[in-house]
Parts: structure tokens; C-alpha cells; sequence
């Protein structure tokens, strides 16, 4: 499902936006919900795809309408497996579409005529398909179109001439298919992006398309010219190349002298005859501006009035949910999109992308967090991000700005900083790097009774120490509170335990302190209750629970004052209070036969003194990784080097050796 869809469906249901009225009526788009109906009935799909008849056709998934729901304009239905032709008489009756996204479907046979009917489509992605047939000139009717992909399919015929007659056209791609012939020319201005690589073309590029790259028309039978080596001299133009001249050379030159005398007489006439003709097209144009003066003025008037539509609905296109209107805004009101766009910070990643390529990636919701929701958005190129809907942000815009800055300048291997924002009035998003090995918390709790193998106490270790080196870069370097340390915010690169990162940090400043954080509970300070406000020091009593966790096994209870969770640094208390015992270790972690369990017990010792209660009886971060290097290292120079364990040690190639040494004996 794209992240647009995704954003939207979390906006309908209404969860938090309170800015946004209420509407008790609904209308309903009740035309455009039968022809929704007779699509989705007509074309097999994966069963995810269930569109409930009791809600309204506006509220189903991959379906926008108007602000005032009475008609769709946007469908996107990507890669949710629909399978054979596509119907004539269905899409073709959602006359107010502007945004249609079929892509990465299994659609096939041809596009269907009453496609062309479409007259308000500005995006058009069906893409990555079976369609075959070739590119109906018909197409050229939705002169809206800003976006027609279709590539990836089975199209054969040549590239229609009449594409031409879609000059709002900013990117064309019909790569990967099987047209042929010779690509017409395409003039287009406003053309950004042009792609036909990858097909059966021929012949040479004209002189219109030479602006674009080698890339784009890479692959063909036999394309030449422009950016791609030039065409054999057969077909350059007779002028470029010396033809051979017939007969003698003598009767040539006579020749091209009487010719030469026709040519300048006729040149001179068709000068005057220009020149007349100018005269009279002049006056024509003069006359004629006087007479449309007045319908100018009309027409003026009512773009006026159309932009302060769409600032009224400013509430959605503010947060992009316009995206295809892109291109209405920035002509409209340039400020505005200027304004609401998405911000890269510090090294930004190495990511090109913009807010409208975003919502248009195919997205799935990663988790619910205490500060929002997470989304996987993979981009229509390929590259994956995760997109943070933050929820309940209380900071103005300037303040979120120049916090947003500073996140984005900590660089450090264990954070996992913020590449770009998204800021405007009901929208909160971060853009990060997506990690795909999953969080520490799904590694230690989410394999239990299942068939894969619990962590051993060195791969525990190891991530403890990347997440801790993480935090003592924030605390010392950053000077800044994390404020949000919990096991789920511990990310895992592949195969790298030593280089997991620590996300979320630092964004408490932008919420409203007095909203409910339950999920954070587990983890959190017991003064922190109170204050609301985390400190370095509450910051070691979260990464006291986490080394608890590591040790235990035992998720920290997640609900602030749930029956079913525990305290942790409570039971543990209580445990080593009767008898210091094993009892507190993770029997998964007691099944290993070299698991160290002198080791264990200095490690629980150091999280008991981050787990006091009195912050000032905890010690400073620093000091805690500290003491944590020490006692791995300790144990280590004791038995030489660590035999590798039994167990599963995720990326054991590295080894102990990757822990620095410089504390060691
Ligand atoms: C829709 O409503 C009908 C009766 O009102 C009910 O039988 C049916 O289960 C509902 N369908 C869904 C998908 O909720
Ligand atoms: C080209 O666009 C015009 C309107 O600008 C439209 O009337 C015409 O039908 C279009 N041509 C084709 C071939 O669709
Ligand atoms: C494309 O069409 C040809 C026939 O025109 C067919 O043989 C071929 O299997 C099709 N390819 C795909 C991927 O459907
Ligand atoms: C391109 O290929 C077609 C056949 O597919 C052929 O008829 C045509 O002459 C070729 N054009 C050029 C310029 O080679
Ligand atoms: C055109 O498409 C091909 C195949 O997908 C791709 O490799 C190439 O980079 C694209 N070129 C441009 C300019 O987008």
C-alpha cells in the first residue's frame, strides 16, 4: 500500500487530528463506489484487498475523494496481485480521477478505451505489468497528464506521435517494453524525466529528446544520434555529406548559376510576401488581444479563486496528501510549497527524493511507538527508508526546524540519526535509514517457542556495548538526553552486532509533556514520573532496565501500572534481595555451555547501580560503558581468547577483538 494511502487511512479513522471538524453527515460517492465495485469484482486480487461495503467507498484502502466526498480522485491499488485484463466500463467511469496507480499488478491484455475518458488524470503508473498491445493514441485525450509510466509491461507498435499532445507532461516512461520503429518527435518543454530504454526502437533521436542522458534510450535495436554514438553517415542529412555530383563538372557549376538566379528572384519574392503577411497577422493579433482583454481578466479571477481552494483545503494539501497536485501548487502558490516540503539534514544520507516520491512509495506499518507511528516506505527507484509519523508534536515550526538541524549534525555508528523532515501543520514526519535486521526487542523476545535459536550472553553483550557506545557519544559528544532508551529503539544492521544503532533519540523536546507516554513506562525513571522531563541520569536508569532485559529475558513491563508486565529493576530486587541466586538469569542464556556466568553477575551489578533509585546514586554514562568494557575484557585476558560459542553468535567472524581494548590490563 503507498504511505499516502496509509497516511490517509490513519487520518480518516481519525486517531488524533482533533483540528480537523468532524463531519457527522457523510455523502457518498455512490457512482464512483459501483464502478470501484465492478473493478475489484472483475479482477481476481490477493485476498488483503477488501474493501468493506458498510463503510464509505472514501474510507476503503487506496481510495481519496474530493474534500467534500462526493467523488474519487485518486486510486492506488500497487502490487496488491490483481491478475488478467483490465475491465473496460469501470475505471473509465470515475470521471473525477486525477491520481490512478496500478503498478506492480499482474494486469494484462490491453489498455482499455474508456481510459481516454479519464479527463481529469494527472498521474497515471501502471507500471510493471503484463499489458500488452500497443500505446493507444487515444491516451494523447488526457491532456492533464502530468506522470505516464508504462514501463515494465509487454507494449508493442511505436511510440504515438500524439503524445505530444500532452504538454503538461513532466515525465514519460516507457522503458522496458517492446516498441519499435523510430521515436517521433517529442517536444515537450516542460519534459523532466524521459525514459524508452530497454525497447526494439530504431533509427535516430531527434533533436528534441538529445537533452536526455544515454541511459534513457539505452538497450534499443538500433538507436543512434543525440547522446548515443552517431548514426552511420547514410543517414545524416544530404546537406551534412557531399553528395556525388552526376555529369561533368563543367555543366554543374553552369547550371547551379542560372539556379542560383531563380533562387535569389523566388527569395526576394517570398520576402515581400512575408513580410505582408506579417503586416496582417499583426494587425489580427491586435485586434484580437483588445477583444479577449476582458475574458482575461475572468479567467484570472477565477484561478484566484481556485487557489484560495486549495488553501482552504490547505489542511490536506498541506501534508502532501495532494501529492499529484504538486504541480498546482507550486504554480499557484510557490511560498506554500516551498514551505511544506521535505528537509534533508546533516549528511542527508545520500538520499534524492522529494515529498511527492515519498507518498508515492509502496509503504507497510513497521510498528506503533510511544512517539508515533513507523512506516517501511520503499520508493518507486528502490530505496527503502523508514518514514516516522510523529503524534502529538507540541513544538512550533521553528523550534522543530533548528532541533530537526542539530539531530541531524550527531553522526556517530551507533545512532541512527534522522535524514530529512516533514513539517507542517497536521503532519510530523522523519525520514531514517531503514535497518533491516529488526530491533533488539524482536531478537530477544519475538523468537520464543518458536524454532529459531534464543541470543547467547556474547551477542547480548555486543549489541549492549554498540547501543551503550551510542548513548555515551549522545551524552558526552551531543551532550543530549536520549530520553527514549528501550530495546525496541535498538536497531540491527545485517550481520553486524557491534554496529547496532540507537534511534529515537532526543525527541521529547518536541512533545507535549503532559501527554500520556505509557509505552515508555518499562523503562522509565522513577522520577521521571513526576518531572516528566528525562535526564542523563534517567537515561541510565532506561539502559539499567535494558541490561536487565538482556539478562533476565524478561521484557520490562510495557503498561505504566499493568498487571500482567512486571517491574523489572522491582523483581530483580526482590530475587537477589532473598538469595543471590541464578534465578534471575534468562534460562535460555543457562542452556550455553560456556555461557559466562561470573560475567552475568558483574553485569547485573553494574545495571543494579542504574537501576537506583536516587539518580544521583546512578553512575554517569560514561562510567557505565566503561565498567562494561572492563569486565568483558576482563574476562576475556583471564581464558585468552573466547572460544566462539556454541550458539548462534550473529556476525561471530568479528569476534571479541572488535571490543576496543584500551581499558583492558
Ligand atoms: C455489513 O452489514 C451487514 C448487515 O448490516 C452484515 O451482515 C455484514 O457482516 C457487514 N459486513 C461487514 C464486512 O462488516
Ligand atoms: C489533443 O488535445 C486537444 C485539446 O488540447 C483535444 O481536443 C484533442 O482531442 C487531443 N488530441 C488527441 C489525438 O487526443
Ligand atoms: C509478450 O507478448 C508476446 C506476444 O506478443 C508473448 O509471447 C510474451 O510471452 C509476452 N511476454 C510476457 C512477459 O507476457
Ligand atoms: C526500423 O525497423 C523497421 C522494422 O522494424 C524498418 O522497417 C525500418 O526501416 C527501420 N528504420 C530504420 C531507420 O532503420
Ligand atoms: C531508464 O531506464 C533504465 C531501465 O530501467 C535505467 O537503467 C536507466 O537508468 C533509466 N534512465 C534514466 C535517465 O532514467
Amino acid at each position: 500500500m503507498p504511505l499516502l494511502a496509509l497516511l490517509v487511512l490513519a487520518l480518516v479513522a481519525g486517531s488524533y487530528d482533533a483540528s480537523v471538524p468532524v463531519r457527522t453527515v457523510r455523502s457518498e460517492p455512490t457512482q464512483d463506489r459501483e464502478a470501484l465495485l465492478a473493478f475489484v469484482a472483475a479482477v481476481p486480487h490477493e485476498p488483503r484487498l477488501r474493501w468493506n461495503v458498510n463503510t464509505s467507498a472514501c474510507d476503503w484502502a487506496g481510495v481519496a475523494c474530493d474534500s467534500g466526498r462526493a467523488a474519487v480522485v485518486s486510486l492506488r491499488l500497487p502490487g496488491v496481485g490483481l491478475v488478467g485484463p483490465l475491465p473496460a466500463g469501470t475505471l473509465g467511469r470515475l470521471t473525477a480521477l486525477r491520481v490512478l496507480s496500478l503498478r506492480s499488478n499482474r494486469l494484462s491484455g490491453t489498455i482499455p478505451a474508456d481510459l481516454a475518458l479519464l479527463a481529469h488524470l494527472r498521474s497515471l503508473y501502471l507500471q510493471d505489468n503484463l499489458l500488452s498491445g500497443s500505446i493507444p493514441a487515444t491516451l494523447a485525450g488526457l491532456i492533464r497528464l502530468v506522470r505516464l509510466d508504462l514501463s515494465a509491461n509487454n507494449f508493442t507498435g511505436p511510440v504515438p506521435f500524439a503524445v505530444n499532445n500532452l504538454t503538461r507532461l513532466t515525465g514519460l516512461f516507457l522503458e522496458n517494453n517492446r516498441l519499435s520503429g523510430s521515436l517521433p518527435s517529442i517536444g515537450i518543454a516542460s519534459l523532466v524525466d524521459f525514459n524508452v530504454s530497454y525497447n526494439e526502437l530504431n533509427g535516430s533521436v531527434p533533436t528534441s529528446l538529445e537533452r536526455f542522458p544515454a541511459s534513457s534510450f539505452a538497450g534499443n535495436l538500433d538507436l543512434c544520434g543525440g547522446p548515443l554514438p552517431p548514426c552511420k553517415p547514410f543517414f545524416r542529412s544530404p546537406a551534412a555529406s557531399p553528395m556525388p555530383v552526376e555529369g561533368p563538372v563543367e555543366e554543374a557549376s553552369k547550371k547551379l548559376s542560372t539556379a542560383a538566379i531563380i533562387a535569389i528572384a523566388v527569395a526576394s519574392i517570398t520576402g515581400l510576401l512575408l513580410l505582408m503577411l506579417l503586416l496582417l497577422v499583426i494587425c489580427v493579433l491586435l485586434r484580437r488581444r483588445r477583444r479577449t482583454k476582458r475574458r482575461t481578466k475572468d479567467m484570472t479571477a477565477k484561478r484566484l479563486e481556485s487557489s484560495a481552494v486549495a488553501a482552504a483545503v490547505g489542511r490536506l494539501g498541506d501534508t502532501g496528501m495532494t501529492s499529484s497536485s504538486k504541480e498546482e501548487v507550486s504554480g499557484g502558490t510557490g511560498v506554500e510549497a516551498e514551505r511544506n516540503r521535505l528537509v534533508f539534514m546533516g549528511i542527508s544520507g545520500g538520499y534524492i527524493f522529494d515529498l511527492e516520491d515519498l507518498l508515492r512509495a509502496s509503504a507497510e506499518v513497521l510498528g506503533k511507538g510511544s512517539t508515533g507511528t513507523s512506516y517501511k516506505a520503499v520508493l518507486e527507484e528502490g530505496t527503502t527508508v523508514v518514514v516516522k509519523r510523529l503524534k502529538d508534536v507540541a513544538a512550533a515550526k521553528p523550534e522543530f526546524e533548528s532541533h530537526m538541524q542539530t539531530l541531524g549534525n550527531v553522526e556517530h555508528a551507533n545512532l541512527l540519526t534522522p535524514r530529512a523532515y516533514y513539517y507542517s501543520k497536521d503532519e510530523k514526519l522523519l525520514v531514517l535509514d531503514y535497518l533491516p535486521s529488526g530491533s533488539l526487542s524482536s531478537l530477544l523476545h519475538g523468537n520464543r517457542g518458536g524454532g529459531r535459536t534464543p541470543l547467547d550472553w556474547e551477542s547480548r553483550m555486543r549489541v549492549a556495548l554498540a547501543a551503550g557506545r551510542g548513548l555515551a557519544h549522545l551524552h558526552t559528544a551531543a551532550r543530549t538526553v536520549h530520553g527514549n532508551v528501550k530495546a525496541s529503539n535498538v536497531l540491527l544492521r545485517a550481520n553486524d552486532l557491534d554496529s547496532a544503532a540507537l534511534s529515537d533519540f532526543a525527541l521529547h523536546p518536541l512533545f507535549n509533556p503532559a501527554a500520556p507516554r505509557h509505552r515508555l513506562a518499562g523503562y522509565r525513571a522513577p522520577e521521571v514520573l513526576e518531572t516528566r522531563r528525562p535526564t542523563f541520569k534517567s537515561d541510565v536508569y532506561s539502559f539499567g532496565v535494558l541490561l536487565l532485559e538482556l539478562l533476565t529475558g524478561k521484557a520490562p513491563n510495557q503498561a505504566s501500572l499493568g498487571e500482567e508486565g512486571i517491574d523489572l529493576p522491582r523483581w530483580v530486587h526482590s530475587v537477589v534481595r532473598e538469595e543471590w541466586t541464578e534465578e534471575v538469569f534468562d534460562v535460555d542464556l543457562m542452556r550455553y555451555p560456556n555461557t559466562e556466568e561470573e560475567e552475568m553477575v558483574q553485569i547485573l551489578q553494574v545495571a543494579m547501580a542504574c537501576v537506583a533509585t536516587v539518580p544521583d546514586a546512578r553512575p554517569d554514562f560514561p562510567e557505565v560503558i566503561r565498567m562494561m568494557e572492563e569486565i568483558v575484557n576482563r574476562t576475556e585476558g583471564d581464558e585468552g581468547l573466547r572460544s566462539s560459542p556454541a550458539g548462534p553468535a550473529k556476525g561471530g567472524d568479528v569476534g571479541g577483538a572488535a571490543i576496543p581494548t584500551a581499558d583492558g590490563p
